[in-house]
């Protein structure tokens, strides 16, 4: 579990935020902006996979979030709530990271095979008894049921590399080859999983063993030295990466992997990434600094939305240092778990830990994220929201019978179709927006956001984070014409709007008008506001 962030204020002083900038009046009109999307200057195919989510033993992620019961009264298959399943497919969910996270290295997946009886009931690293009634085949039948492909995290600061290639063998092995194969069709799955996406273990430099880099490499190189894989299939790798800048931790270890000629062994190297808002609180303790998810001033939303910006120069930072023993950029970044962090207060109830209230702030938040992992298409291979359900920055919280779609799903939603496009290279032109940072001027960028191309289909997503200030665009493909558009934009008048059990429907995203005129448009951005533009090409 990460205890603080390193650097923070050294990252904020490099956004800009500091920047000298005068603050803007909230009865500003709309002023002019333009966007550019250069069809000429492509980064890399959008791996869907960046549009991936994470499920932790974790409060009510797994139990009673995911899973109800075959017995529950809940409308389910198999014991998984109908209503996540049904979410889940409607967005093309490509990937879900299970079972941790922190609990991932306090886990034998032995526990929670077999049937009923089987199962074990343990202590569970974030409190309580694990009655391990969802696992291995409950989570990748889930997978199944929702076609996201399963990405397990292995335990490397409690089990030995032996039960990593047993669990790599119970899932893949071909029908009746092995006695894990066996096992695994008496428990009623004849056919292999092929499990492609292995983490090898999950922050450990902290909860999943407090290794130095040297000593994290040394479990690496034995954990994956070799790794059973069947009629060639090949199995995708994943380095237990830093927090946030800690480029520290990336070089050495991948250093310790060069040193080996270990590098061409790993798919990617993890990289975890919460937004806190420390910097509007009185402190930048991790503990006592970070903010409340429902009661926030302006600075508070907007200190919350440059701090997630930065996700930008995290990824260049650890980039550039990947480079320093992977010149090729074999390794690519799979940033497992990314989302805003706030303070206890908001659960859905007692039982629920770290579950809290997202609102239309969060909603900006994923769409900057998002539109960050495009610009960096060629980086990030891999990305997971953390948490899917009833957690962090989920997409969805349910309780019993009560269901709902938070505004961070209608981004998910809204976003679908960059996954599998090539992004562009595009410019945003616009007045930044300015704010009062306690008496010293503060400044965000005024218009952000991505663009990808499929055959003649271009999508272009935007942030507009300014509170109260529209923003009138002009877009330009360069080099092409655009003939039609639509539009969806998410926005509220209340910045705090969000959706409860009581109240699912308060943040969704409305249709938005596009007018095209000589192969151009001009689009109004609302405050506040994720807009998603299709436009076909002449
Ligand atoms: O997502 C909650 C926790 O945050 C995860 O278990 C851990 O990896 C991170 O510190």
């Amino acid at each position: 579990m990460v205890t603080n962030r390193r650097n923070f204020l050294k990252g904020v002083a490099a956004c800009g935020l500091a920047a000298s900038v005068s603050r803007s009046q909230s009865t500003a009109a709309d002023s002019s902006a333009h966007i550019e999307i250069l069809p000429e200057e492509p980064i890399g195919v959008i791996a869907p996979e960046i549009y991936g989510h994470f499920i932790e033993h974790l409060g009510g992620v797994i139990y009673d979030g995911v899973w109800v019961g075959a017995a529950s009264k809940i409308p389910n298959d198999g014991g998984i709530r109908r209503a996540v399943i049904d979410a889940l497919k409607a967005i093309h969910a490509p990937v879900v990271r299970w079972p941790g996270g922190c609990f991932a290295d306090s886990y034998n997946w032995r526990d929670g095979v077999g049937s009923a009886t089987d199962r074990k009931e343990r202590t569970n690293f974030w409190g309580g008894v694990e009655p391990n009634s969802f696992g291995t085949q409950e989570f990748l039948r889930f997978c199944a049921l929702t076609g996201a492909k399963p990405y397990l995290a292995a335990n490397v600061r409690g089990l030995p590399a032996w039960d990593f290639q047993q669990w790599v063998e119970y899932c893949n092995a071909p029908a009746g080859s092995t006695t894990g194969a066996k096992e695994r069709a008496a428990q009623g799955h004849p056919e292999p999983y092929d499990v492609r996406y292995w983490g090898v273990g999950n922050e450990s430099w902290g909860c999943g063993g407090n290794f130095t880099p040297e000593e994290y490499a040394t479990e690496f190189r034995r954990f994956t030295a070799w790794v059973p894989q069947y009629g060639g299939q090949h199995l995708d790798l994943v380095v237990s990466g830093p927090s946030d800048y800690d480029v520290d931790w990336t070089r050495r270890v991948l250093r310790s992997l060069a040193e080996k000629n270990q590098i061409d062994n790993a798919y990617g190297l993890s990289l975890h990434d919460y937004t806190w808002n420390l910097s509007a609180g009185l402190t930048t303790d991790w503990n006592l600094g970070k903010r409340d998810a429902l009661k926030f001033d302006e600075l508070e939303w907007y200190e919350l939305l440059a701090q997630g910006a930065l996700m930008d120069s995290i990824i260049r930072d650890q980039w550039a240092v990947m480079a320093e023993s992977d010149r090729r950029h074999h390794i690519k970044l799979v940033v497992d778990e990314w989302g805003a962090w706030y303070r206890p207060g908001t659960e859905i109830g007692p039982k629920y830990a770290l579950s809290q209230m997202l609102t239309l702030r969060d909603a900006l938040l994923s769409g900057i994220t998002l539109d960050i992992f495009h610009q960096h298409a060629d980086k990030v291979a891999m990305a997971n929201a953390a948490q899917l359900i009833n957690c962090l920055h989920s997409l969805m919280l349910a309780s019993e019978d009560h269901f709902v779609l938070t505004p961070v799903y209608h981004v998910f939603q809204m976003y679908m179709a960059h996954m599998g496009a090539r992004s562009v290279r595009t410019e945003f032109a616009a007045p930044p927006a300015s704010y009062d940072r306690r008496g010293q001027p503060g400044a965000l960028w005024g218009l952000k956001g991505s663009a990808s191309i499929s055959g003649k289909k271009v999508t272009l997503t935007v942030v507009n984070p300014h509170t109260s200030r529209a923003l009138e665009a002009e877009v330009v493909v360069r080099g092409a014409a655009v003939e039609s558009g639509t539009g969806q934009v998410l926005t509220n008048a209340d910045l705090h709007a969000h959706n409860d059990f009581q109240h699912p429907d308060v943040v969704h995203p409305e249709p938005a008008a596009v007018t095209v005129a000589r192969g151009r448009l001009l689009h109004r951005f609302p405050p506040a506001s994720v807009t998603a533009l299709h436009l076909t090409l002449a």
